[in-house]
C-alpha cells in the first residue's frame, strides 16, 4: 500500500542522490518542487464488504482525472475512504466517467447507512485538492 510517507521517502531519497552527485551547490533536500509533487496523487481505500471487511483495495491515482472502479469492484463496494492525510478532497459516483449522482464523505465504512443509494453502486470517482 502506498502512504503519503512512502512518497516522502521515495522523494528525499530522490533529494539525496541528486545530492550525493558532485555538484558544487547540495540542494536542499525539501525543495518546493518535491513539496509540490505530495499533492498530484491520492490513495483510496475501498472493500467489498462494510467496516473495511471482504476483499479491499487500495488505488493511487492521480488528482483531477476520473478513474472508472475496474471490473469486479464495480458496482460492489460497501464501504470506502480517502486515506491521503488532509489535502485531498474525492467524489463518489454512480455512474462510469465519474457521472451520475455523486457523494463525498471521505469516510464511510457503510455505504448501506442512510438511503442507501451508494451501497454496491459506485463506479467512478474523481480527487482533487481540497
Ligand atoms: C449493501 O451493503 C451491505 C453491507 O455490506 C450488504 O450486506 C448488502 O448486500 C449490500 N447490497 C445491497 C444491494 O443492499
Ligand atoms: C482524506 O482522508 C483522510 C483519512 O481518512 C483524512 O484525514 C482527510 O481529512 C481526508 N480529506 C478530506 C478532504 O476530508
Ligand atoms: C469509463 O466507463 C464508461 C462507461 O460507464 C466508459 O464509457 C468510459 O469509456 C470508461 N472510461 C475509461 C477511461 O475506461
Ligand atoms: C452522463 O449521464 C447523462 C444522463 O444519463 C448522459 O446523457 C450522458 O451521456 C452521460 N455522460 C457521460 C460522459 O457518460
Amino acid at each position: 500500500m502506498f502512504s503519503v510517507k512512502t512518497i516522502v521517502a521515495i522523494l528525499a531519497f530522490g533529494a539525496a542522490s541528486v545530492a550525493a552527485a558532485p555538484a558544487p551547490a547540495p540542494e536542499p533536500v525539501a525543495s518546493p518542487a518535491a513539496v509540490g509533487l505530495l499533492a498530484v496523487q491520492s490513495a483510496v481505500r475501498m472493500c467489498k464488504d462494510s467496516e473495511w471487511r471482504g476483499d479491499c483495495k487500495t488505488v493511487l491515482v492521480d488528482l483531477g482525472v476520473c478513474t472508472n472502479i475496474s471490473g469486479d469492484y464495480n458496482d460492489k463496494i460497501s464501504s470506502i475512504e480517502n486515506q491521503s492525510s488532509g489535502n485531498t478532497k474525492c467524489t463518489w459516483y454512480i455512474d462510469g466517467n465519474c457521472n451520475g449522482s455523486s457523494y463525498s464523505n471521505q469516510k464511510d465504512a457503510k455505504l448501506q447507512d442512510g438511503n442507501g443509494k451508494f451501497n454496491d453502486s459506485i463506479s467512478s470517482f474523481s480527487c482533487t485538492t481540497k
